[in-house]
């Protein structure tokens, strides 16, 4: 990756000039400061060590901070023991915080349940008792695959009080990803529902877990199942109500078990480095990668940033996250971070749209939500359904809005912060990843002016580069590869069962350095934007253009609502620039009016190329209804390249609705 052949797609977001500095008032008010930089630059062990401190309880306090020998395997903390349930619940009540709430859950149809901290703490107990009393110990492995209940909370935090390790898979997951995640974990337990809301529909979720396990409905029969799983029981909530097959001696129902279970409980102490959970990424090739963290460094980081990033006022705010605990932004921004600081939290359970895609603001207002942590997917999702929507609602009470996930162009950023936070809300875009666990480079607010589309700075404590095939930094205004110079608490500690590909896959681009797989680059102030994964990044005739500074430069027409680019095999040019897009609801008679969408496409070609220049100019525009997406939301650009380079559609099973492709790839035939 040379600095010129970057340079067209720089440019573009080079030219954004917006700036939105703190207010006084909310830098007055905020819990970040300025002099957390220079504190942890001068002395990053001891900023993180103080933050351990202050943030957790611990049992037997910690001496040492980091120990770097065995790298790349980092030990942060190691000689303290804690327990990471006793910080998220019972040391709130213990210290006069019992009555406050801790999950204002909002189911999809409509029912609602609150739970306090002492309610939270019972429910816990009863569950790591019930859990007990099955055989589960600790540092057994134990799956959850559960919907977004509360439940799935509980269950999470009772395998941490006992120092069980849990494997949440997302309840959007087939049978077969959850068999093999079972297997790869050898969890004893798995705890599941009947089944859950979504889209207005009762969803069942045990079926799955019965094919997993080639249960009582299989042909095997349930010997040859007890043979080969590693599974002796399974935990079922009652959610739906719904007919559920049922194995005699291995299903037990959650609410008898826990019915039975006394709701008094000690939490077991581990040591710092103990494994809190393993959570498998989503995989584009080969097995599923299951990444484990522990317990000490990760609460740390997770508390730190969440109190931090996100300015979060225990007493006074309502936060919400709405990510899936089946994903890292569940466990950290969900499950721990905010339980660990004594939150508030509002969890959903169903989608953005039903039974109206008025929903999420309808929650908001009821809620009075002042912290909202969410996806540019999702962002672009509403700028799609247009702003009356949210207009409609009282949203006075958001004073923080988050992003995560991936790159944030500049008119999400923009719409995010105008039509949501009233022009008034800091927005921070927050980068990181399943293997760092918590939040790694972000804006603070009440410190950073931001600009839209970018996550700027890595945070205090936190060291990131951008550097060039030779692992050498980039200079300010070029591109390259995000890498990791420094250990932080709370990466991950290696690939559960194979740390060789742990260090292959990491560690073994840059000497020394984490190679996050994510391009980046610098602006002239040294400012970190993020332009998707390199493999993602595009060669057009020796040109490296990013898909995401064409996606952003389409997003930027105000006929578009939402656009995925790939680079689509060329004779000519190597690879050519294809984008489908969804147009914005008040132009999609247009295309009717014009058949296939010659105009459309046509003034969209001319916009990119004012936009970025004509390199970039995509060979082929198609609009569409639209996109494949996996169920968290992430566009599948795979399977993009896929139809525009007329192959055989690749796997399809983990996106959210298969038939997707189908409207595509017969849309694409007869328009190219
Ligand atoms: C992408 C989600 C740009 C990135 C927490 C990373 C982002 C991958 C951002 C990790 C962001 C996440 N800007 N890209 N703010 N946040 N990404 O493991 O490509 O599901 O490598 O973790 O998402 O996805 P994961």
């Amino acid at each position: 990756m040379t600095d010129t052949s970057h340079q067209p797609a720089l440019d573009n977001l080079l030219s954004e000039d917006r700036r939105f500095p703190p207010t006084a008032e909310f830098g007055a008010q905020a819990n970040a400061h300025a002099e957390m930089y220079s504190w942890a630059s001068a002395d990053r062990l001891s900023f993180w060590a103080e933050q351990a401190r202050n943030l957790l309880t611990w049992d037997t306090p910690f001496t040492e901070v980091l120990d770097w020998s065995a790298a790349p395997v980092a030990r942060w903390f190691a000689d303290g023991r804690l327990n990471a349930c006793e910080n998220a619940v019972d040391r709130h009540v213990r210290e006069g915080r019992g009555e406050r709430v801790a999950l204002l859950f909002e189911g999809e149809p409509g029912d609602t349940r609150t739970l306090t901290y002492a309610d939270l703490q019972r429910e816990v107990s009863r569950a790591a008792n019930a859990m007990l009393a099955l055989g589960v110990g600790t540092g057994d492995r134990v799956a959850i695959y559960l919907p977004m209940i509360p439940e799935a909370v509980v269950a999470m935090l009772a395998c941490a009080r006992i120092g069980a390790i849990h494997s949440v898979v997302f309840g959007g997951f087939s049978a077969e990803a959850l068999r093999s995640r079972i297997d790869d974990a050898q969890a004893s337990l798995v705890i599941t529902a009947d089944g859950g809301y979504r889209k207005g529909k009762a969803s069942a979720l045990k079926p799955a877990v019965d094919e997993a396990l080639g249960g009582a409905a299989d042909a095997l029969g349930p010997l040859d199942h007890g043979a080969q799983s590693s599974v002796h029981h399974v935990l079922v909530v009652r959610r739906t109500g719904q007919e559920v097959e049922w194995t005699d001696g291995r299903d037990v129902w959650w609410h008898e078990a826990l019915e039975a279970a006394s709701d008094q409980h000690t939490p077991v102490p581990v040591e710092a480095e103990h494994p809190l959970f393993i959570l498998y990424t989503s995989g584009t090739t080969g097995k599923p990668k299951g990444i484990f963290h522990t317990t000490g460094g990760y609460l740390t980081q997770t508390a730190f940033t969440h109190l931090t990033v996100f300015d979060l006022k225990p007493e006074t705010d309502v936060y919400w996250c709405t990510a899936d605990v089946g994903w890292i932004t569940g466990h950290s921004y969900v499950t721990y971070g905010p339980l660990v600081n004594g939150a508030t939290q509002v969890i959903y359970e169903g989608t953005p749209d039903t039974p109206h895609q008025g929903r999420w603001w309808e929650i908001v207002q009821k809620y009075r939500v002042s912290i909202l942590y969410t996806a540019p997917t999702a962002i672009r999702t509403c700028m799609k359904w247009g702003e009356e929507l949210p207009a409609q609602y009282d949203l006075s009470s958001l004073r923080v809005l988050g992003s995560v996930g991936e790159p944030i162009n500049p008119e999400a950023w923009m719409w995010y912060r105008r039509v949501i936070g009233d022009d008034r809300t800091p927005v921070v875009d927050t980068w990181w990843q399943t293997e760092t666990g918590a939040i790694m480079i972000s804006p603070l607010p009440g410190v950073t002016a931001t600009k839209p589309g970018s996550a700027q700075a890595p945070l205090p404590g936190i060291s990131a580069e951008v550097v060039d095939e030779m692992a050498q930094p980039v200079p300010n205004g070029s591109g390259g590869y995000l890498v990791l110079t420094e250990p932080w608490p709370s990466m991950l500690r290696g690939i559960w069962g194979d740390q060789q590909r742990y260090v292959d896959t990491y560690w073994s681009r840059f000497d020394g350095m984490y190679f996050a797989g994510d391009g980046a680059k610098k602006d002239e102030d040294g400012d970190i934007w993020l332009l998707g994964r390199v493999d993602d990044v595009m060669n057009v005739s020796g040109h490296r253009l990013s898909t995401t500074e064409i996606e952003s430069a389409l997003v930027s027409h105000p006929m578009v609502a939402e656009a995925a680019v790939v680079g689509a095999q060329d004779a000519t040019t190597g690879q050519a620039v294809v984008a489908f897009v969804i147009l914005r609801a008040e132009y999609r008679d247009r295309v009717d009016e014009v058949g296939e969408g010659a105009d459309v496409a046509a003034e969209l070609r001319a916009h990119v190329t004012t936009q970025i220049g004509p390199i970039a100019k995509p060979r082929t525009i198609l609009v569409v209804a639209e996109l494949p997406k996996t169920r968290s939301g992430k566009i599948m650009r795979r399977l993009l390249r896929d139809v525009a380079e007329h192959r055989t559609v690749g796997d399809v099973t983990t996106l959210a609705d298969s038939s997707v492709m189908d409207q595509i790839a017969t849309g694409l035939s007869s328009s190219t």
